[in-house]
């Protein structure tokens, strides 16, 4: 077997099938999640919330996700390895994103992930044309919490959505080759996924996205508490780790997650 490459996910985005990620942080649970059949492992910058304990992912290095990069590539044999650029790695200038890319490409990654719309089209544009696929991410994006003024629903009412629908188009047009969709109404990814010929992976986001992303924490409910309304705790009912993982790609590639009470109106 070997590793899935981005020529592949298109194939099966064009096939219709609904392609599963996770967030991943470390090689054992790489190893379950790729032997359950996910696709894509994120290394995501919310292990500033969920491995460092922080309340926020600002504080993540370039060097924090380069760590764990390495250590979920080792762990796993088949899935295609995205990493997140961190808050402050990238926002100064494309220069600045394009040697912060190359490391998390070096430690393993095939792909990186940024945040921001069409402001990030330049930078995005840069990067794929020096040999660095990039995943685009919009909605609610955690390294602006403090402009959002908190981690809130994005994309509701006809202005939002037109310039979240505008930001999606940029970011393809720059050459971004697939795209985050976090919480927003389920109408507007929806919609935004008719308008766009790239993958749209949603958190938050509906149905009707190409794909999911779940945070490994939130799917498997560690710790055990309240999540987001989108968190589905797939180890109600499963008889191990790898069986609530088995059902969380299950229910992505069938289309029973999420369902309608994960999602948000407009
Ligand atoms: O850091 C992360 O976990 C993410 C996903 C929520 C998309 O960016
Ligand atoms: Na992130």
């Amino acid at each position: 077997t070997r590793r899935l490459t981005q020529a592949d996910l298109a194939k099966r985005y064009s096939a219709g099938e609904k392609i599963a990620m996770f967030t991943c942080y470390d090689a054992s649970f790489a190893r379950l999640l790729d032997g359950a059949g996910v696709e894509c492992l994120l290394i995501g910058d919310s292990l500033g919330n969920v491995i460092q304990g922080h309340d926020t992912t600002l504080p993540v290095t370039v060097a924090d996700i380069a760590y764990h990069t390495a250590a979920v590539k080792r762990g796993a044999d088949q899935a295609f390895i995205i990493a997140d650029m961190p808050f402050g790695s990238y926002q100064e200038s494309p220069e600045q994103a394009f040697r912060s890319a190359v490391v998390l490409m070096a430690a393993g990654a095939q792909m990186v992930k940024l945040e921001g719309g069409a402001e990030m089209a330049a930078t995005v544009d840069f990067l794929v044309h020096r040999g660095i696929p990039v995943c685009a991410h919009v909605g609610l994006t955690p390294q602006s919490v403090h402009v959002l003024g908190g981690y809130k629903v994005q994309g509701k009412g006809d202005a939002a959505a037109r310039k979240l629908l505008d930001d999606a188009q940029a970011l393809q047009d720059a050459g971004a080759t697939m795209i985050v969709l976090e919480a927003i109404p389920a109408t507007l990814a929806s919609e935004v996924t008719a308008a766009l010929n790239i993958i749209t992976i949603g958190i938050g986001a509906g149905k009707d996205c190409s794909g999911q992303v779940m945070v490994l924490h939130d799917a498997f409910d560690i710790p055990p508490g309240k999540k987001a309304k989108f968190v589905k705790n797939f180890m109600d009912g499963a008889s191990s780790i790898h069986d609530a993982a088995c059902r969380a790609v299950a229910a992505v590639k069938d289309g029973s997650y999420p369902g309608p009470e994960h999602t948000y109106s407009a």
